[in-house]
């Protein structure tokens, strides 16, 4: 299976040495979600999502069980392009009902994590021998202009993972999306709804101490890629809810005052005893909400679909015509 590879070591190197230099530059310090998904981060989320507490993947793949049809008749795609794929394990059930409507020709998982992107081609390769698989490593913050053009297309976006980009950065990101997309194209996107606060926080911080290890992960990826000395077991995992931004916030917290040298970068970093670096939102939406930014961003909003208990949902657009003179 042939990756095209949008990220090669000296590009994803200039990004991470950029990212970590200016989040814990910054006050309060930060780090950027896209760097958790190494080989092993990738395979601590996969068990974030078997977890108990953890209710988003069940969610929308009891949604995809009952509408994986009526969003492949609704969209007749030649082409499904996913972003942030992963592991594909949800997408089979909308390259079933694709199948079945006789149109599917072509698939493009995207994601950065070249490990568990090759995987999970050459799984679905094998399983659809006739399927056109073109896996592409990319960071779709920046390279969806580089996405297959061709053909009817089925953008996918799921797992709530819109939901990890801060509100400005979901503009534009939605925007650029809309700018690769023509007249016939669709987009799905999943969204995890703001609900009970305890289900919510339970989702972010599990008994077993999987996410805590997933959230940690990003230090070990710093310290092997930037020779890093930070102690990951002296940072305890935070997950809590904002309520006024609807956001779950996740953080580590310095349990001692340290001094963390990162050696790539020439820099030396303090923490304070309980310092708090913020590491990823997971932003929780309403209909309203989802219906406003994807209309600001050039859509019309098809079909909402929500589970039975409204925990998830998932929403098919369309791009709006450009009203161009
Ligand atoms: N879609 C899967 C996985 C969600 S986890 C699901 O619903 O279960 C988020 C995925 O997006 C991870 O596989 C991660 O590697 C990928 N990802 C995160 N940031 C990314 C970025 N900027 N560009 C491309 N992929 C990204
Ligand atoms: N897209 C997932 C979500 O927001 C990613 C995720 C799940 C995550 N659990 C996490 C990211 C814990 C960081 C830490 O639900």
């Amino acid at each position: 299976m042939t990756v095209t590879d949008h990220l090669d070591g000296a590009y994803l190197r200039q990004a991470l040495e950029q990212d970590v230099r200016t989040g814990l530059t910054s006050s309060p310090k930060w780090l950027p979600p896209k760097w958790f998904y190494d080989a092993a981060g990738s395979e601590l989320f996969s068990e974030i999502t078997r977890l108990a507490e953890y209710y988003p993947t069940r969610r929308e793949l009891d949604i995809l069980r009952r509408h994986a049809i009526e969003i492949a008749r609704l969209s007749r795609a030649d082409t499904l392009v996913e972003l942030g794929s992963g592991t594909s394990e949800k997408t089979v059930l909308l390259l079933d009902a694709l199948a079945a409507m006789g149109t599917l020709r072509a698939y493009t998982p995207v994601d950065v994590d070249a490990v568990t992107l090759e995987a999970a081609a050459a799984r679905l390769a094998a399983r659809y021998p006739r399927l056109d698989v073109r896996p592409v490593r990319a960071d779709f913050e920046r390279h969806l202009s580089l996405l297959p053009r061709t053909g009817r297309r089925l953008v996918a976006f799921l797992g709530g993972t819109i939901g990890n980009l801060p509100p400005a950065a979901r503009e534009v990101f939605l925007k650029e999306l809309r700018a690769t997309l023509r007249p016939g194209d669709t987009l799905l996107l999943g969204t995890d709804l703001v609900k009970d606060r305890g289900r919510l926080v339970a989702a972010y911080d599990d008994a077993l101490g999987v996410t805590a290890a997933f959230n940690r992960n990003v230090l070990h990826v710093i310290n092997r890629e930037l020779d890093a000395d930070f102690p990951p077991e002296a940072f305890q995992h935070v997950a809590l809810y904002d309520e006024d931004n609807e956001w779950i916030e996740m953080r580590l917290r310095a349990t001692r005052p340290m001094r963390v040298g990162i050696r790539a970068l020439g820099l030396d970093i303090s923490f304070d005893d309980g310092e708090e670096m913020r590491t990823e939102i997971s932003a929780k939406f309403r209909h309203e909400g989802v219906a406003d930014e994807l209309a600001k961003a050039g859509f019309s909003v098809t079909r909402w679909l929500t589970d039975p208990a409204g925990d998830f949902a998932l929403t098919l657009a369309s791009p709006r015509p450009s009203a161009r003179a």
